[in-house]
């Protein structure tokens, strides 16, 4: 409503001209004190979208304010007796504006003082005449009529406001779904890409262990057979054995990557898996890594939680591996966070590991949960893969934790997992 005043002109103020300019047109012809009036109304009615765009609600109340003085100017200035003015319904005026601008106890308030304004003439008019209980009526019915046409307008504008609101809020709701459908789609092209790529490696690695076994065997017979007879060429068949088993291992590892999971889902708690992920790892670093501290918080009665042991086992590890290369020898501090989640349609339980390591740069966040996408000289890029893969099976997500602002460095992970996996689908988010 306001956005259309605030137009220089519009069809309606063409209107309001021709009504003032009628009204101007109308005896008393000669009365300046009238026409006066009449311009000042005009003046406020073109200047209302100005005066309210700069102050809303103050605005409105000066506006109110100058249309019950100007009408009341106008009754003096039309009439032998004010009161008897056959221009008295200009006191819709200051009605209606408050009754668009204010609520339905301010409509009336305003209301009331317009009607005030106007008896305000019943007293010079009882100097000069008796008034009769026919008059008094006719006044009490001309008021209740200005009451009449503010409260409907009112009910209106606020009918209005409230369909705004309502529309507005829908939009919202609307923006919000979108965005989750786009997150969605995000993370459902992410798990095509790793299907592609696991049949393509499987294919692959499948091929290549074959002749690797042959190339493996056909050395170990070799460092064998040769023995002490040609040292040289059994030591080089030696480093072909070892390095085929390297290689092998690789291909292990992409197969297990490859592999079609298969989750056995049975309900469990959380936090030994936890604690076994967590010694493992650090079983494997002792010599070198003494200086991370592991801080736990995990939240007391957590809910069990439909899981495959070693697959979930095996995510964690991946998550805390990660952890302990991004902290290198500096050492730091891994704090494994885990607490019930109940919000809305996400019911379950969400594990953090945080770490204080360098990070993960803002390109990158998308990347990391794709195959081979790896920034360390002897990594494979495969880790966070699987763990997204492991997650998808417990029909939960993975998330890289959004920075918080109050400079924790590191990088942090949030894994979600449902309550009940039959409505995980929609549960998550
Ligand atoms: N905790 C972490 N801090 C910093 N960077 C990380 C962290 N976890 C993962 N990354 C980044 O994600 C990449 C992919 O990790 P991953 O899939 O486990 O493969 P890899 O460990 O073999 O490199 C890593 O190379 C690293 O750049
Ligand atoms: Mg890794």
């Amino acid at each position: 409503m306001n956005e259309q005043k605030r137009l220089p002109i519009n069809w309606m103020d063409i209107l309001w001209l021709f009504f003032l300019a009628g009204l101007a047109a109308l005896p008393p012809v000669f009365e300046i004190h009238k026409q006066l009036t009449l311009l000042a109304i005009g003046v406020v009615q073109f200047s209302e979208g100005w005066l309210l765009a700069r102050s809303p609600r103050r605005g409105a109340v000066y506006i109110v304010l100058l249309k019950i003085a100007l009408a009341t100017l106008l009754i003096d200035h039309t009439g032998e007796v004010g009161i008897n003015s056959s221009y008295y319904p200009i006191f819709y005026l200051p009605v209606v504006t408050a009754a668009e601008y204010f609520g339905p106890w301010l409509t009336l308030l305003w209301t009331a003082l317009a009607s005030a304004a106007y008896c305000s003439y019943l007293y010079p008019a009882l100097q000069e005449y008796e008034i009769t209980a026919e008059s008094y009526s006719l006044l009490a019915i001309r008021i209740l009529f200005f009451f009449l046409a503010g409260m409907v307008v009112n009910r209106f504008v606020v009918e209005n406001r409230r369909q705004i609101k309502r529309y507005q809020e829908l939009a919202e709701t609307l923006a919000e779904t979108n965005r989750k459908l786009e997150q969605a789609q995000e993370e459902a092209r992410r798990s095509e890409r790793l299907a592609a790529l696991g049949q393509m490696s499987a294919g692959l690695a499948h091929e290549i262990r074959n002749p690797l076994g042959v190339i493996k065997g056909s050395a170990e017979m070799l460092h064998q057979k040769l023995g002490e007879s040609n040292p040289l060429a059994s030591e080089l068949a030696g480093y072909i054995s070892t390095e085929t088993n390297r290689l092998s291992a690789l291909v292990t590892r992409f197969l297990d990557f490859a592999r079609p999971l298969h989750a056995e889902l049975t309900l469990q708690q959380i936090t030994p898996v936890l604690d076994r992920a967590l010694r493992s790892v650090s079983m494997t670093r002792k010599d070198d890594d003494t200086s991370v501290r592991v801080e736990r918080q995990y939240q007391e009665n957590l809910p069990p939680l439909p899981l495959d042991e070693s697959l979930c086992e095996q995510a964690f590890v991946n998550l805390i591996q990660n952890a302990y290369d991004a902290m290198g020898n500096n050492g730091g501090t891994l704090r494994v966070i885990a607490g019930r989640v109940n919000s809305g349609r996400r019911n379950g339980v969400e594990v953090r590991i945080e770490d204080t390591g360098p990070g993960i740069p803002a390109e990158l966040r998308e990347q990391i949960f794709n195959p081979f996408v790896t920034t360390k000289k002897t990594g494979v890029g495969l880790g966070l893969s699987i763990v997204s893969r492991i997650i998808d099976g417990h029909h939960g997500t993975i998330r890289v934790a959004d920075e918080d602002g109050n400079g924790r460095r590191g990088a942090g992970f949030v894994v979600f997992f449902p309550l009940r996996a039959e409505n995980a689908i929609d549960s998550a988010s």
